[in-house]
């Protein structure tokens, strides 16, 4: 069956970069992607909150979107060091990264967190790019399945769309390591999700839904990733630093 999802590849810089580095990359990639006339993937890159403005202005005119990592559920208020995704919003992006499991371990994030997160870059208009996977352990222990439906169930908001949703399978083993699941693995994760999401959803939005692969992707490894059926994308983090690696990467999806 063809389906109507265009590959998404999202760079998630994380805590990286100043503000040269950030403008350089942010105009390498526009310039790659102005010669690119009929790009068969969409692009967004997610700086850190310090380079959106910045790389707001690199991207000026480009199709490659604008994203960013984390926001606060509430529109405003008494949030020290907080963002609200109205603030993102506001500064041009469209896809906000929500319960990336770096937050989840280091900020304690739960479903719930990151489904209010998620719900808050909705109603501003944006995606949220919803992170899920599994520790290790967990995977050791056959529980990837239940912790995969428990985390979807639990962090994407009802209703959630083809257009304001974007699912990323990260097993939390597999990022920045060096290892990945096998493409076996990948696939049967993938296509769980793809049937939660449809009996949560329903058929129609389900069907729209990108299911982004994350976790250790790079040029080497893309190709075969991003060819899986139920796989359409990626969320990178590091090869998503150098412009060469990132547009690799995208080049995979051609
Ligand atoms: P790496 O690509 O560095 O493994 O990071 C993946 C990730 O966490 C993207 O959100």
């Amino acid at each position: 069956m063809s389906t109507p999802r265009r590959p998404l590849i999202a760079g998630n810089w994380k805590m990286n970069g100043l503000r040269a580095d950030g403008e350089s990359l942010a105009s390498d990639l526009t310039d790659l992607m102005k010669n690119e006339t009929d790009a068969v993937f969409d692009m967004v890159v997610c700086p850190p909150f310090t380079l959106i403005a910045a790389v707001a202005d690199a991207l000026a005119g480009s199709a490659i979107a604008l994203g960013a990592q984390d926001c606060h559920p509430a529109e405003k208020g008494a949030h020290t060091g907080d963002v609200s995704a109205a603030m993102l919003a506001d500064l041009g992006c469209d896809f906000v990264i929500a319960g990336h499991s770096e937050r989840r371990t280091n900020h304690f994030e739960s479903d719930a967190a990151v489904q209010a997160k998620a719900a808050a870059v909705q109603a501003q208009g944006m995606a949220a790019i919803i992170c899920i996977g599994e520790t290790e352990e967990q995977r050791d222990g056959a529980m990837t399945f239940d912790v995969v439906k428990s985390q979807l169930a639990g962090s994407v908001p009802k209703p959630s769309t083809a257009a304001n949703t974007v699912i990323a399978y990260e097993p939390v083993w597999a990022i920045g390591t060096g290892r990945t699941p096998s493409t076996d693995e990948v696939q049967e994760v993938h296509a769980l999700i793809r049937t939660e999401l449809t009996a949560a959803l329903g058929a129609e939005e389900s069907a729209g839904i990108r299911v982004l692969y994350g976790g250790s992707m790079k040029p080497e490894n893309a190709r075969d990733l991003l060819a899986l059926e139920d796989v359409d994308g990626g969320l990178i983090g590091g090869a998503s630093l150098t412009a060469e690696n990132f547009w690799a990467i995208a080049q995979s999806c051609v």
